[in-house]
């Protein structure tokens, strides 16, 4: 998506906020993979400005494999080699102008065509096993129609996320009878928020043909997803897991130290270096 990722500079003057690591992956390695285990198997991205990055970064580079190979770095060479996805599963299209998350999911509905799709969020990273993309088609069989993945967050943040105005609420799985998109605390409907996946039915980007503006005077997904309900069923899954906002600074760092933490070869260390700072 073509966010500016104004919250990373200079980091992210010359290239996309997406290709920031985690440890040693970019984030939006991370979505692919989640996505790639969840069974997606065709990728499209929607990019802005300097997206070259990340279209290198899911291309070959023979260079760089052949003198991988000749210094026999098996490890680093199986790395770069499980990053691409099969030729022709993957297209990239620009959002020219940045007028709104709902925006920019229209911009890929000629590629994406007349099915069910997942869109991932990748500054949303999500720490679970299975993923949370998994999770969510898991569930996605049972319930049908529009599923995004969601979690309670303080009542003082709502106007941060899309809010659901929850019908019926196992605890799980909660309804939405409807949904607003960055309420203030005062007005919201509940806590429950969408966070950066989901499964959608085309009928969603129909809505976004209308093109017109909601919240920040953006084209929200939140609005087109919302004006879908009463036609198909609308839910949000509290999904199990832990879920880091890399689109600011503190959720990134805690993001690095909660992936090195989960890193088997790097678990201890990275438990040394934080009592250092503890
Ligand atoms: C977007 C959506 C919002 C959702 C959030 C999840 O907001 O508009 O409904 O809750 O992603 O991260 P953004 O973070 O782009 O402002």
């Amino acid at each position: 998506m073509a966010g500016q990722g104004t919250r990373f500079l200079p980091a992210t003057k010359a290239m996309p906020k997406e290709m920031l690591p985690v440890v040693d992956r970019p984030l939006i390695q991370y979505a692919v993979d989640e996505a790639r285990a969840a069974g997606i198997e065709e990728f499209i991205f929607v990019t802005g400005r300097a997206k070259s990055a990340i279209e290198d970064h899911f291309d070959a580079s023979s260079e760089l494999e052949r003198s991988l190979e000749e210094q026999g770095k098996t490890e680093a060479l199986a790395a770069i080699r499980e990053v691409m996805p099969e030729a022709g599963r993957i297209a990239y299209t620009r959002q020219q102008h940045p007028l709104g998350l709902g925006h920019a999911v229209w911009c890929a509905r000629y590629l994406i065509g007349d099915e069910p799709f997942a869109v991932l969020l990748a500054d949303d990273l999500i720490l679970a096993e299975p993923g949370c993309l998994a999770q969510m088609i898991d569930v996605y069989k049972r319930t049908g129609g529009n599923l995004v993945a969601a979690e309670d967050v303080p009542k003082a943040q709502t106007d941060r996320y899309g809010i659901l105005d929850v019908a019926e609420d196992d605890g799980t799985l909660a309804r939405a009878r409807a949904l607003v998109e960055k309420p203030n605390p005062a007005d919201a409907p509940s806590t429950l928020s969408i966070i950066g996946r989901y499964i959608l039915q085309p009928q969603v980007l129909r809505e976004l043909d209308r093109q017109e503006k909601g919240a920040g005077g953006e084209i929200q997904l939140t609005d087109a997803m919302a004006r879908t309900i009463g036609d198909i069923p609308f839910h949000g899954l509290r999904f199990e897991g832990r879920r880091f906002d890399c689109g600011n600074r503190l959720g990134f760092i805690e993001a690095n130290i909660a992936f090195g933490l989960d890193r088997d070869d790097m678990t201890d260390r990275v438990k040394e270096i934080l009592a250092v700072y503890g």
